[in-house]
């Protein structure tokens, strides 16, 4: 049996799958929206795994898989043994023997790699404290489909260093764009927990308004994330700061675009007027995990392929 390819951090795949990637769920996208059936997944199961919280995430993979002609099956901790304790190696090896390919939502990226070390099937990320591939996958798609290719463009993060910020920072590295980075003191991002190897793709700023300056996307994300909740009344006082507000997006470059992963906090991380505005793509961006992971699945399951492969 030849070992399963894995979706775990961004950098897990080439530019040149990510080139392919792109085109295909322009393809997947535009059948979808024709009504045309596409069904390259007919009899494959889908298992999902959820430690925290998601809206976006369980219905973009379930309705995903479905629509390729395929089934999902959600589990999480309260229901199933993995919260009372069964390792994550028994689980990996026994879910990996009832399906043909596994999402999971948790905490340390240390389990999902353990969970995809003894896994017969490909294992996708679908969020972990330190990185949310399939997230950037759909910001990066949106972000072409608003605005062209994204290399040599400048990505403005304000906020918090968390597993969106790291994801950023690896997308840069291997496609070819800027990040300027502004987090309050004491919540700096380490290139190095971002998985980088080089530091040449970003630059911090200490006053967010200046990493906003000539932007071509500004983005930002909560505050406080999942697994974090005992750290919020602080984090409230120390990021007062960094919300995204017109004054920010009026220095970045004309035509830049506003994302934001959703769920979003109107006047903590971004002002309503921000989220709500003309240079918002929320809307599109969140309906794009659908069309980025259904293309995501299919090449983990077969592979590269042109037009209708079913
Ligand atoms: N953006 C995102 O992953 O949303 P959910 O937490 O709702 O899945
Ligand atoms: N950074 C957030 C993203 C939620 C989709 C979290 O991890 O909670």
């Amino acid at each position: 049996m030849n070992a399963p390819r894995h979706y775990l951090q961004f950098k897990d795949f080439s530019r040149a799958e990510y080139d392919y990637l792109f085109d295909r769920t322009h393809w997947i996208k535009d059948r979808f929206k024709r009504y045309e059936p596409h069904h390259p997944l007919f009899d494959r199961t889908l298992v999902m795994i959820f430690e925290k919280a998601s809206t976006r995430t369980r219905l973009s993979f379930e309705a995903g898989m479905q629509q390729l002609g395929g089934s999902a099956i959600y589990l999480n901790t309260r229901d199933s043994q993995l919260g009372r304790g069964e390792p994550v190696e028994d689980a990996a090896q026994v879910i990996s023997r009832m399906s043909d390919i596994v999402m999971i939502r948790t905490f340390e990226q240390t389990i999902i790699e353990r969970f995809a070390e003894y896994s017969r099937v490909p294992v996708i990320n679908g969020l972990t404290n330190e990185y949310h591939p399939c997230q950037i996958l759909a910001d990066i798609f949106t972000f072409i489909e608003h605005r062209g290719p994204i290399q040599g463009k400048t990505v403005a993060w304000v906020g918090d260093a968390n597993n969106m910020c790291n994801t950023w920072l690896q997308a840069a590295e291997l496609l070819d764009f800027k990040v300027h980075v502004s987090t309050p003191p004491g919540y700096e991002v380490e290139p190095e927990q971002a998985g980088c190897t080089r530091t040449d793709h970003f630059v911090r700023f200490d006053d967010p308004m200046e990493a906003c300056r000539g932007a071509d996307l500004v983005t930002t994300d909560v505050w406080t994330s999942m697994g974090f909740e005992a750290e919020n009344e602080e984090r409230m006082r120390d990021f007062a700061d960094w919300q995204v507000d017109a004054d920010m997006m009026q220095v970045a470059n004309p035509g830049a675009v506003f994302m934001h992963c959703l769920p979003a906090h109107r006047g903590e991380e971004v002002s309503a007027e921000v989220i709500d505005g003309p240079q918002s793509v929320v809307w599109e961006e969140a309906e794009n995990r659908l069309h980025v992971q259904k293309a995501l699945m299919e090449f983990l399951l077969i592979g590269k392929v042109e037009g209708d492969c079913a």
